[in-house]
């Protein structure tokens, strides 16, 4: 098991390029399913979680390369229509394959999917938004039997939330469906435009992705494209909260600053400034940072809820007192009893977290248990004084690429061990 070991205190400076998105990667791996012929994806990251979708598709028979950030899928047919339970509970971005699978095959086995412990993430809106679509879905012993006897054929479907996912599974299956699907509150995340990207260009007609009504013309079939991943919004975040706890002054280059519009004004209201210059971002942080009273995570384009745990670490160490308010997961704060080890002053309740700003934190040996739970700590591991132990580096590892080589070329102090 691995662990990073970060020495903290240490000023940044520097510039780094954003990865990837990871949330965008996972549903258009999926979405090669659908797409004949050979698919090029570059700046996909390479994390635990991508190489997760790389071992299905390669189990339902396409054949996959890696060089660098460049991915290529061939798909010369699927050879399977099933996917076994070890590598559905690698990552949750696993459900994403049953629509696809179920539009290319016109049926799908799997079993409920993994990933963070979190909350307890149902996938009642994808049955049913499946259902809708003319899916068969029998739900028995931990498995989904899907089949469409008629094929799929579009359907005006409302989501009661607006779920990423769900949103993922209704374009992966309406976009090869007979006749025209609407979907109405869908989710609005910058990902769910990248997929529709893609997918149009393989082919597909969807429009609207992005905002709340998409419609989905269906089409008879589609071939691979290649097509460039977004910029992980989050990544940013994070980064930019290493800077912020470090008073630091960086730039983060391949950015989309519109992606970042909830995040970058509770960071100015902390103290942080930014310059934006197309696609770089300078980050100069104070002193020390002001709390950031209080934040609410919501649906796109409201404050993501991946970047509530580096901005809690952020907000542990500011002047004053920051509430936050996580509406989306409803557990999503194990992070803060690990930050209280560091010398964190943080009360959780509910959604609710109240956190006291300390002036220093201190380095002590931490167990992340999520993805972003891991970022948090080791945002609040880079301010603290002397050595932070962090365990659970394959949580970071989800979601990071080689995040102790981005964090050391800045001029921290990481070692993974
Ligand atoms: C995706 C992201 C995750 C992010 C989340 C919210 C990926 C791989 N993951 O997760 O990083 O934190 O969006 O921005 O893209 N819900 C239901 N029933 C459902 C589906 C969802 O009740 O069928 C609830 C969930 O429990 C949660 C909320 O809706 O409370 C949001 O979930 P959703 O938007 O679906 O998130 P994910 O797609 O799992």
């Amino acid at each position: 098991m691995s662990k990073l070991y970060i020495t903290g205190q240490k000023r940044l400076s520097g510039a780094v390029t954003v990865q990837g998105a990871k949330n965008s990667a996972l549903p258009i791996l999926a979405a090669c399913v659908l797409a004949r012929g050979e698919s090029v994806l570059y700046r996909c990251p390479q994390l635990s979680d991508t190489e997760a979708s790389l071992r299905i598709l390669r189990w339902l028979g396409c054949r996959t390369e890696r060089a660098d950030g460049t991915v290529l899928v061939h798909n010369d047919g699927l050879t399977r229509c099933d996917i076994p339970d070890a590598l559905m509970r690698q990552t949750r971005g696993s459900i994403v394959f049953l629509g696809a699978v179920l539009a290319r095959q016109g049926k799908v086995r799997l079993s409920f999917p993994g990933g963070c412990a979190i909350g307890q993430r149902p996938i009642d809106l994808h049955l049913k938004a499946l259902r809708r679509l003319g899916a068969v879905i029998r739900e028995r012993h931990g498995w989904l039997d899907c089949r469409a006897p008629h094929g799929l054929k579009g359907a005006d479907i409302t989501l009661p939330f607006p779920s990423v996912g769900a949103t993922e599974n209704v374009l992966l299956s309406a976009c090869t469906a007979e006749g025209v699907t609407t979907l109405t509150n869908a989710a609005r995340e910058p990902e769910i435009r990248d997929l529709a990207d893609y997918l149009n260009r393989c082919g597909a007609r969807i429009s609207g992705a992005g905002e709340s009504v998409i419609m989905i013309e269906g089409v008879r079939s589609l071939s691979g494209c290649a097509h460039a991943l977004i910029p992980d919004r989050i990544v940013a975040a994070t980064l930019i909260a290493c800077a912020a706890v470090t008073g630091s002054t960086v730039t983060l280059k391949g950015v989309v600053h519109s992606h970042l519009a909830a995040v970058l004004p509770v960071f100015e209201d902390a103290g942080v400034a930014f310059s934006a210059r197309e696609d770089e971002l300078r980050v100069a942080a104070p002193q020390r940072l002001r709390s950031m009273k209080i934040i609410r995570t919501m649906p796109y384009p409201g404050f993501p809820t991946d970047a509530q745990a580096p901005l809690l670490a952020a907000a542990a160490t500011a002047d004053g007192t920051t509430v936050i308010m996580e509406n989306i997961f409803e557990n999503r704060y194990r992070h803060a009893a690990e930050l209280a080890r560091m010398g964190a002053d943080i009360k959780t309740e509910g959604k609710f977290a109240l956190i006291e700003g300390v002036p220093r934190l201190y380095g002590a040996a931490v167990e992340a248990s999520d993805l972003r739970g891991a970022a948090a700590l080791a945002v609040a591991g880079l301010c603290a004084e002397g050595v932070t132990e962090l365990g659970g580096v394959c949580y970071l590892e989800r979601g990071y690429e080689r995040f102790e080589e981005v964090l050391s070329s800045l001029g921290a102090d990481v070692k993974k061990v």
